[in-house]
C-alpha cells in the first residue's frame, strides 16, 4: 500500500473511534513517505486527543517527532503534550530537573498553553528558575529553560501575573515584555508603515475596532502546518451537491476581509489550488504580522489591504471565492458588512462565514457583565485581574471560561471578552440576515473548528436527518430553527457557506 492508501484506511479507522489502529496507519503511511500532509493531519488529529493515566513513553516519543516536523500541527500536539506533562508532573519539579525534560521545552516553545493544572505548574516552576538564575553563573540548562519560558510568556502575551521584582533581562524575560524590542516586532513596524490603504476609516465603531485589534493584533501564531492542497470549489460542491456548478478561470480570486494576522489566509493561500488571496483589515499591526509571516514561508500569492469591509465596493473589482470567520459580529451593522462583501462576489461564487452564536456564549454574555460590573479595564493589567478571579474562584460562575481556546493569551482573551462591539445570533437572526441579501443560504459546516472544547449535547446533523428525512440538503433555515428551539445549544456558533445568486 501507498502513503494515500494507509491515509485512507486510518482516516476510516478514525471515523469509527478505532484511534490505535488510525494512529498505526498513520504512521505507515509517514513510513512509506514522510511529508505526506494528510496522514500528518491525521496522526495530529489522535495526538492531540491522546489521554493516558500515567505517562507514557512512547506517546511522548510521538510527540516529540510531531514537535521536530515543522509540517506537524504543533497547536494540536499541545493539547496531548500538556496532558503528558500534567500527568508526569514530578514533585520535586526543580528548574535543573525540568531543564531536562525535552517534551517540556519543545512544548513551551511551540505551543500555547491552554491547561489551568498546567499553568499552575509552570507559575510555580518559573518562580523558581529566576531564583535559580540568581547566583553568577547559573547552569546553562536552567538558562536555556529560562529562554523556553520566555518563549512561552511571548505567546501568551505576557497574559501571567507579574513579579516586579524580577529584574529585566534573561530572567525578567519569563515576566514581560522587554525594553529591547524582538526582531519581528521591528520588522512589522516597518510592514506596516507600507501597507496599502483601501480608503480612510471612517464609521465609528470600526475605529474603535481597529484601535482594539491595534494594540491586540488577533491571534499571535507561529507556525503554519501542513496541510494537504485542496480544490475548495469541487469540495464545496461535493459538500453542498445542490448548489450551482459554475466554472470560474484560474487563478481563483479570493477575500478574506477581517483577515486578522494572517493564519487563515495565509493556510488558504498555500493549501487551495491556484488561487490568489486578498486579505483586508482595519488593523495595520494585524496585516503586518501576516505579511511577516507570508515572508518566512515565501508565500507570494497573497496582498495585504488595510480597509474597513464597508469600502470594499471601492475595490472596483469582484472575487470568486470569499472566507470571513469571526469578523462581521464585529461590526455596528453586521448585514452592512454582508450586502457590502455580497456587491463585490461574482454570480456562483461561495462565501463562508463564521458568526457568533448566543446559545453558545451565555458564559461569555455572564463575563461581559461581570467585567463592566467591575470595571475591569482591557489592558493588560485588566487582562491579569480577570483571570485572577475567574481562576482563583472570585468569579465562579465564570470557572467554565477555562474550556475556551481563547481564555489563554492576552489578545484571545481580550477578543472573547472584552470586545468593544459583539452581536450573537441565532437562527431566526440569520434568517433575517441573510434576507434579499443575493446570497443563497447552502448549508452549516460542522467539522469547521470551533472556539471551546466542550461537546455539545447533540449530533445537529443526525438531529436534522432523523427529524426531516424527505429534505436531504440540511439547508432550510426554518427547519433548523425548529431543532434550535427544542436545543437551545445545539449550536455553539454558526460556520456556514452561501452562494451568490
Ligand atoms: C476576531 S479577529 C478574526 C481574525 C481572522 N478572521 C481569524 O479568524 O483568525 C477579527 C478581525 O476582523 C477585523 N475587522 C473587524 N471589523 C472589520 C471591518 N469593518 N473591516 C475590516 N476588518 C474588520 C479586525 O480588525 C480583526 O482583525
Amino acid at each position: 500500500m501507498d502513503a494515500s492508501q494507509h491515509t485512507a484506511v486510518g482516516d476510516e479507522r478514525f471515523a469509527r473511534g478505532r484511534l490505535d489502529e488510525a494512529m498505526a496507519a498513520y504512521r505507515q503511511a509517514l513510513a512509506a513517505s514522510p511529508g505526506f500532509a494528510a496522514a500528518r493531519v491525521g496522526l495530529d488529529a489522535i495526538l492531540e486527543r491522546a489521554r493516558t493515566p500515567q505517562p507514557n513513553a512512547p506517546l511522548v516519543a510521538l510527540l516529540l517527532e510531531g514537535y521536530a516536523d515543522e509540517g506537524a500541527n504543533w497547536d494540536a500536539l499541545g493539547w496531548g503534550a500538556a496532558h503528558q506533562l500534567v500527568v508526569g508532573w514530578p514533585k520535586a519539579a526543580t528548574p535543573e530537573a525540568m531543564a531536562g525534560n525535552p517534551l517540556l521545552l519543545q512544548f513551551l516553545r511551540k505551543s500555547l498553553n491552554r491547561d489551568a493544572t498546567l499553568e499552575r505548574h509552570l507559575l510555580a516552576l518559573r518562580a523558581a528558575t529566576a531564583k535559580a538564575l540568581q547566583p553568577p553563573d547559573p547552569p546553562p540548562a536552567v538558562a536555556a529553560l529560562a529562554g523556553a519560558i520566555a518563549e512561552q510568556a511571548w505567546l501568551n502575551e505576557y497574559i501571567w501575573p507579574d513579579d516586579p521584582a524580577v529584574p529585566d533581562g534573561v530572567a525578567g524575560a519569563m515576566f514581560r515584555s522587554q525594553p529591547e524590542p524582538r526582531p519581528e516586532a521591528v520588522e512589522e513596524r516597518r510592514l506596516a508603515a507600507g501597507l496599502p490603504e483601501l480608503a480612510p476609516i471612517t464609521d465609528a465603531v470600526s475605529q474603535s475596532v481597529a484601535a482594539m485589534y491595534e494594540a491586540n493584533p488577533y491571534p499571535r501564531w507561529t507556525h503554519l502546518p501542513r496541510k494537504p492542497t485542496l480544490d475548495i470549489r469541487a469540495r464545496l460542491l461535493r459538500d453542498f451537491p445542490h448548489a450551482r456548478a459554475v466554472d470560474f478561470a484560474a487563478p481563483l480570486a479570493v477575500l478574506m476581509p477581517g483577515a486578522g494576522t494572517g493564519q487563515h489566509p495565509l493556510s488558504v493561500a498555500s493549501t487551495y489550488e491556484t488561487v490568489e488571496v486578498t486579505a483586508v483589515d482595519l488593523s495595520r499591526a494585524s496585516l503586518a504580522y501576516g505579511k511577516r509571516m507570508a515572508a518566512r514561508y515565501g508565500i507570494g500569492n497573497i496582498t495585504f489591504l488595510r480597509g474597513d469591509i464597508l469600502d470594499l465596493p471601492k475595490l472596483g473589482r469582484v472575487f470568486d471565492h470569499v472566507e470571513c470567520v469571526g469578523v462581521l459580529h464585529h461590526m455596528a451593522d453586521p448585514r452592512a458588512g454582508l450586502l457590502s462583501i455580497a456587491s463585490v462576489m461574482r454570480p456562483g461564487a461561495f462565501l463562508r462565514l463564521g458568526l457568533y452564536g448566543e446559545g453558545g456564549r451565555k458564559i461569555v454574555e455572564k463575563a461581559r457583565r461581570d467585567i463592566a460590573a467591575a470595571r475591569i479595564p482591557a489592558t493588560l493589567d485588566g487582562l491579569r485581574d480577570f483571570r485572577r478571579r475567574v481562576m482563583g474562584g472570585d468569579l465562579k460562575r465564570l470557572s467554565g471560561l477555562v474550556e475556551w481556546e481563547d481564555f489563554w493569551s492576552a489578545s484571545l482573551l481580550r477578543d472573547l471578552c472584552f470586545h468593544v462591539q459583539e452581536h450573537r445570533f441565532t437562527i431566526p437572526r440569520l434568517r433575517a440576515f441573510l434576507k434579499d441579501s443575493g446570497l443563497t443560504f447552502l448549508g452549516f459546516e460542522f467539522t469547521a473548528g470551533s472556539a471551546h472544547r466542550a461537546v455539545a449535547d447533540a449530533d445537529p446533523v443526525a438531529l436534522y436527518r432523523a427529524r426531516f428525512r424527505t429534505e436531504p440538503t440540511l439547508s432550510d433555515l426554518e427547519r433548523w430553527e425548529q431543532l434550535e428551539r427544542e436545543k437551545p445549544a445545539l449550536f455553539a456558533g454558526y460556520a456556514f457557506v452561501c452562494q451568490k445568486d
